[in-house]
């Protein structure tokens, strides 16, 4: 079945390239895709509700979106395990999905897969019939006529093993109501997560292109002196 498995259409968000920088808006967006869709089988255990305030929102904003979260609590004297409101130093919880324990963190999945918001964005985006499945003209069922998706599984191509235990969490336009007047449609949805979920993944991205164009400065002018001295040193010489 190998051969059915597709490589994702490449991805191009404002924070690619040594000049990127993120786009909050969309940044805001993706984390309502996360918070409204993703986070109930998805945790972001490396991000603390008040790194949000990185993307824009603000420390009010934060306690708000914090208190959203139940938090699980552990008292070592009495071994009791509870849950409480989140507060902004905590992290977005664990969550467990019936039958699958707990699917994958996704603070580190950016980074963590091959084609990063590329993958994210063709995943979330390419579920598809098995039926009637095709890839560079081949029919996937009449190559292996006893295909089946196992039960509790969803075909999807891009996945590396064909078969996914998340169910297409994108399913209609609208599933998001966005605030700033964008069309909440799949592609657009997916996009804005996928872009999310690279900021979760590197919130110092800005700080390491700053640094990487300084440095480039910084070298540029110091070539410039080099050469100078060097003119400068070897001037009578001949
Ligand atoms: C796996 C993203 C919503 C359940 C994954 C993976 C990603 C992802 C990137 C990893 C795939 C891999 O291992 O390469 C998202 C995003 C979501 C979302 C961006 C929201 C738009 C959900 C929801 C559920 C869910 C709502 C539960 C109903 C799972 C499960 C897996 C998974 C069970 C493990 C799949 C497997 O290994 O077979 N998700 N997810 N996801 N997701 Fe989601």
């Amino acid at each position: 079945d190998e051969a059915f498995h597709v490589h994702p259409t490449p991805l191009h968000l404002e924070s690619d390239g040594p000049f990127g920088k993120f786009n909050d808006r969309q940044l805001q967006r993706g984390f309502q895709v996360y918070k409204e869709v993703c986070s109930a089988c998805h945790s972001l255990k490396h991000v603390a509700f008040r790194n949000l305030e990185d993307i824009g929102y603000s420390e009010g904003q934060v306690k708000t979106i914090a208190a959203e979260y139940q938090v699980p609590t552990f008292d070592p004297k009495t071994g009791d395990r509870d849950t409480r409101p989140g507060v902004p130093a905590d992290t977005f919880p664990i969550v467990y999905y019936p039958g699958q324990g707990s699917p994958p963190d996704l603070s580190m999945i950016a980074k963590a897969r091959e084609g990063g918001a590329a993958y994210i964005h063709a995943l979330i985006t390419g579920y598809r019939n098995p039926k009637t499945f095709t890839k560079d003209g081949k029919s996937l069922m009449k190559e292996f006529p006893d295909f089946k998706v196992p039960d509790g599984l969803h075909f999807n191509p891009y996945f590396a093993n064909l078969n996914i235990a998340m169910p297409p969490p994108l399913t209609k336009e609208g599933q998001v109501q966005y605030m700033d007047g964008t069309r909440p449609t799949i592609d657009q949805m997916s996009k804005d997560v996928a872009a999310f979920l690279v900021w979760a993944a590197e919130p110092k991205l800005e700080a390491r292109h700053r640094a990487g164009v300084a440095a480039v400065i910084f070298l540029l002018i110091f070539i410039g002196l080099a050469f100078g001295a060097y003119k400068n040193i070897w001037r009578d010489i001949k």
